[in-house]
């Protein structure tokens, strides 16, 4: 089924946001295939608002999103990771985009799986321009999240909360078409996912969480293997379809750890629930927090509940 069938089923401001972002995302499929060839690999001379140095693509796709979101009549306000503040698009607009244009930044010039991801909600102001309260709500007020992956092959995994479904970029035709419509993330998962090299700087849980991956024990299918890609849309991918689990979690004496809540968290977890699977910083569902800031941090462990759920038990 094209997505453009598919999207017929949703409401329709929702699924012409939904269409712009799918645009988006083509034009920047074609871009990450072709960056080496049209000056987007490498750095800028900048840093963004968390001081992190932009990519020339993280540039590059955060104008296409802006420029395709701008010209659908529903999306009111833009956040995105390489914006400071709010952007109001169209006042009269009813919904809100958080996005991280391009995330997976350290792959772009490894040619390595990169990949676009954000979330929707329905704004809390009337009409006019956008404030930050507008994106200030939980992941459980959100209308739709999703993410595409630009790997070896391009992929928009998508929910409106009615499921998660899978649409493949077909190159010939530069259009989305459905190949699943009903992800299920399993529930028990063999594979952990994390930057294991910052073990020491992580919460008691995390350390413990670690030990109880890679002791053997035959009847729980332990050791564990580890896949670490470093981009958490590839990392996710994966999770989604294989089972194991990802966590980015707490800095010791921290309760935060290293990703954005709004436009990461959030839209993963929402997906990893409509899967099946689950989503937490390891105290609290990611789901029920009440976000405070737009480029908030959050510690994250997602994925199958059983193993999502051991975690927990570790955190108490
Ligand atoms: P971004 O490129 O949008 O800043 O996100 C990178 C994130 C995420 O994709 C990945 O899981 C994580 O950073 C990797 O971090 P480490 O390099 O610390 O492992
Ligand atoms: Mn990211
Ligand atoms: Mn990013």
């Amino acid at each position: 089924m094209p997505f453009s069938v598919y999207l017929q089923q949703v409401d329709p401001d929702l699924a012409g946001l939904l269409s712009a972002v799918a645009d988006a995302s083509v034009k920047l499929s074609d871009a990450v295939r072709n960056a080496p060839l049209r000056n987007l690999t490498g750095a800028m001379d900048a840093t963004n608002v968390q001081g992190e140095i932009v990519q020339k693509l993280d540039d590059y796709s955060n104008q296409v999103l802006m420029d395709y979101c701008k010209s659908s009549s529903a999306c009111a306000g833009y956040l995105s990771e390489e914006n400071e503040g709010v952007t109001t698009m169209n006042e009269t607009g009813a919904l809100v985009i958080a996005v991280d244009p391009l995330d997976g930044s350290s792959n772009i010039d490894i040619a390595a799986p990169i990949g676009t991801i954000f979330a929707i909600w329905k704004r809390k102001s009337a009409v006019g321009a956008i404030h930050e309260s507008d994106f200030l709500q939980k992941g459980d007020e959100c209308l739709a999240a999703g993410y595409v992956l630009y790997g070896s092959a391009t992929m928009l995994m998508l929910s409106v909360g009615k499921g998660v479904q899978l649409f493949a970029l077909n190159s010939g035709t530069g259009m989305y078409e459905l190949v699943n419509n009903t992800i299920q993330l399993p529930t028990k998962g063999k594979i952990y996912s994390m930057n294991q090299g910052n073990l020491s700087k992580f919460e008691k849980a995390a350390k413990n969480f670690v030990a109880y991956c890679t002791e053997t024990d035959k009847s729980t299918s332990r050791p564990f293997s580890i896949r670490y890609i470093g981009s958490m849309v590839g990392d996710l991918y994966r999770t989604f379809l294989k089972g194991g689990v990802f966590l980015y979690p707490a800095y010791e004496g921290e309760t935060k750890g290293k990703l954005r809540l709004l436009y990461e968290c959030i839209p993963m977890s929402f997906l990893a629930e409509q899967a099946g699977g689950k989503g937490t910083n390891g105290k609290e569902r990611i789901l029920s927090i009440q976000p405070t800031e737009l480029h908030e941090r959050c510690a994250i462990v997602i994925g199958s509940s059983d193993l999502v759920d051991q975690y927990i038990a570790f955190s108490k």
